[in-house]
C-alpha cells in the first residue's frame, strides 16, 4: 500500500477536536488528504488544524454542531473553499458525539433524548447528505459512521445512547444499499471501551478493562483511527454496509 494513499483527496471529520476524531483527522492527513476538521469546539478544531499543518499536513476547521443543518454546511463549504483541494469530500468520517452518561430510562427527558439523537442521528444525516453530491459526481466516496458497543449489544442503562448508537448501524445498512450505485461505499466501526477526553472521568476505567477486556486494556483512539482508514482507503473496495467491532475481544459476535 502507497504510504499516502489518500493523496489528492478531501476528508472530513466530525467531531476531530478531540480523541477518536482528531486521529482519525491526524492519520488521514499523515497519509495525504486534506482534512475538513469540523467540531462543535473552537479551541480543539484550531488544536488538530495546529497538530496537522506541525506536520506538514492540510486541514482546515468548520466549527458547527452537527445538529446544525445549516450551521455545518455553511462551516464545511468553507472549509473546503478554504484547502482549496476541489470541491469533493471524498471521506467522509461521522465521528461526532457525546459521552454516554449511564443514565437510568426513567431519567431519560425529551431534552436528553433530543441532543443524543440530534448529535449522533441528525448529525450523521447532515454531514452525509453534505457530502452526497459530489461524491456521486466523482463515482466514488467512502463514508466512515462511528457507532459503539453500546449501539451493538447494549448496555445496562445508557439507552438514549445505545438507540442513536444503534440506529447508526441500521442507517449504515441502508446507504451502503441505497449508494452503492454511485461507488460509494459505508461501513461502521463499533469501538469498545476507548481511552479518551469522554472516557478520561469515569472512575477505575482502566481497572475494569483489566478483568473486562481479554487483552487486558482499553483501546488508544490512534488503534480505532487505523480501522477508519483502512475503511476510508482503496483496500476496502469490496467491504460495504458492515459493522467492524474494534473492543480488544470484550464482545465477540
Ligand atoms: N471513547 C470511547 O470509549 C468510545 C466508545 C465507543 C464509541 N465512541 C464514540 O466515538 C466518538 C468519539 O468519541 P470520543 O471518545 O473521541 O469523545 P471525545 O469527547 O473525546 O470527542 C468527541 C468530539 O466531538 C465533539 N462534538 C460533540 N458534539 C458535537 C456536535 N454536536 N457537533 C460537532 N462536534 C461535536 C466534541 O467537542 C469532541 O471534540 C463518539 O461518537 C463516541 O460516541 C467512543
Amino acid at each position: 500500500m502507497s504510504p499516502r494513499p489518500f493523496d489528492g483527496q478531501v476528508a472530513m471529520v466530525t467531531g476531530a477536536g478531540s480523541g477518536i476524531g482528531r486521529a482519525c483527522a491526524v492519520l488521514l492527513a499523515q497519509r495525504g488528504a486534506a482534512v475538513i476538521v469540523n467540531d462543535v469546539s473552537v479551541e480543539g478544531a484550531a488544536a488538530t488544524v495546529e497538530a496537522i499543518r506541525a506536520e506538514g499536513g492540510a486541514a482546515h476547521a468548520a466549527v458547527a454542531d452537527v445538529s446544525d443543518r445549516a450551521a455545518v454546511e455553511t462551516a464545511v463549504l468553507a472549509a473546503l473553499a478554504g484547502l482549496g483541494g476541489g470541491d469533493v469530500i471524498g471521506v467522509l468520517v461521522n465521528n461526532a458525539g457525546i459521552a454516554s452518561r449511564r443514565l437510568p430510562i426513567e431519567e431519560v427527558d425529551d431534552a436528553i433524548l433530543d441532543r443524543m439523537l440530534g448529535v449522533h442521528v441528525k448529525g450523521a444525516f447532515h454531514c452525509t447528505q453534505i457530502v452526497l453530491e459530489g461524491m456521486k459526481r466523482q463515482g466514488a466516496g467512502k463514508i466512515v459512521n462511528i457507532s459503539s458497543a453500546m449501539g451493538t449489544v447494549g448496555g445496562r442503562s445508557g439507552s438514549h445512547y445505545a438507540a442513536a448508537k444503534g440506529a447508526l448501524l441500521s442507517m449504515t445498512r441502508t446507504w451502503a444499499r441505497e449508494l452503492a450505485k454511485w461507488n460509494i461505499h459505508v461501513n461502521v466501526v463499533a469501538p469498545g471501551g476507548v481511552f479518551t477526553a469522554a472516557t478520561a472521568t469515569i472512575r477505575n476505567y482502566a481497572e475494569e478493562a483489566k478483568t473486562r477486556v481479554p487483552i487486558g486494556r482499553f483501546g488508544e483512539p490512534e488503534e480505532i483511527a487505523s480501522l477508519v482508514a483502512f475503511l476510508a482507503s482503496q483496500e476496502a473496495n469490496y467491504i460495504t454496509g458492515q459493522t467492524v467491532s474494534a473492543n480488544g475481544g470484550e464482545f465477540i459476535h
